[in-house]
């Protein structure tokens, strides 16, 4: 059996599946492992929606941007930010809710990030892979209908999971000294950035990508390709009419 420790440092994004099933008592044990994370205020103010269904993930497919693991998952989840039901709680026990803002929305999301993650390091304890797609923030609008989720809900991520049928090589982290900062902010000098970024920018991985994406460095495969200013500025005023339509930009 292995330990937390080892779950943790072994892990890896898992993006190809087996065909085998995953056990609905299993997956229900999972998500209430996950349903065990903290919560704002213990509201709970998220939900999971399950798709197992075939057509439906064909649906969500191309709002994915068509990445395979959607219809070769045996299970796509969903999480959601939703203040829907804590609204309607509340409503029916004579409290009036002010939760139709910018604040409420983050304070959702956090719960739901919260509770995904703890689904996925449950998942992942239970040997199943899982991937993380961001593409649900670009596509909540869409999502939106096909899940058929009302206002006060919005999607904020989507985890796959299943079996796992590879086991890639573990992709590279930052030195741990990268990201701590011992009691204040230490910002960064030119130099702390060349130490801190050298690793990743001398992996062969990294080079490939330069040089298939006719690119100088690595930080323009960032910007220039793989997440564009133009597409975070399309897909932001996006996600902001959806926060509005679905009534957390009242305030
Ligand atoms: C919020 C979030 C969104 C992600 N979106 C995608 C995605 O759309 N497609 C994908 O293949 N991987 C996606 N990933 C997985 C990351 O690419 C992966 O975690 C990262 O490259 C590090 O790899 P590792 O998890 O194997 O350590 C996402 C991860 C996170 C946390």
């Amino acid at each position: 059996m292995q330990t937390t420790r080892e779950i943790l440092l072994g892990r890896r994004t898992i993006r190809k599946y087996t065909s085998d099933p995953v056990d609905e008592n299993l997956l229900m044990d999972i998500l209430e492992m996950g349903c065990r994370a903290s919560t704002t205020g213990n509201m709970q103010v998220y939900s999971i929606i399950v798709t197992r269904d075939a057509d439906i993930k064909k649906e969500l497919a191309p709002l994915h941007f068509n990445q395979k693991m959607i219809t070769e998952a045996p299970v796509v989840l969903t999480f959601c930010a939703d203040f829907n039901r804590f609204n309607k709680w509340c409503r029916l026990r004579k409290a009036e809710p002010g939760y139709d803002n910018f604040l409420s929305f983050v304070t959702a999301s956090i719960d739901a990030l919260l509770v995904a993650q703890t689904v996925c390091i449950a998942a992942e304890s239970s040997g199943l892979g899982i991937c993380y797609l961001g593409t649900t923030t670009y596509m909540a609008h869409k999502i939106i209908e096909v899940l058929k989720l009302p206002s006060g809900v919005v999607p904020v991520t989507t985890v796959t999971l299943g079996w796992p049928a590879e086991k890639p090589e573990q992709v590279d982290r930052l030195p741990l000294n990268a990201v701590i900062h011992n009691e204040v902010y230490m910002d960064y000098e030119n130099e702390d950035i060349d130490l801190y970024y050298s690793e990743k920018e001398e992996r062969d991985d990294s080079k490939r990508f330069v040089a298939e994406n006719s690119k100088e460095t690595l930080a323009q495969v960032f910007t220039d390709v793989r997440y564009k200013k133009a597409d975070n500025v399309h897909f932001s005023k996006i996600l902001l009419q959806v926060l509005k339509d679905q009534g957390f930009m009242n305030q």
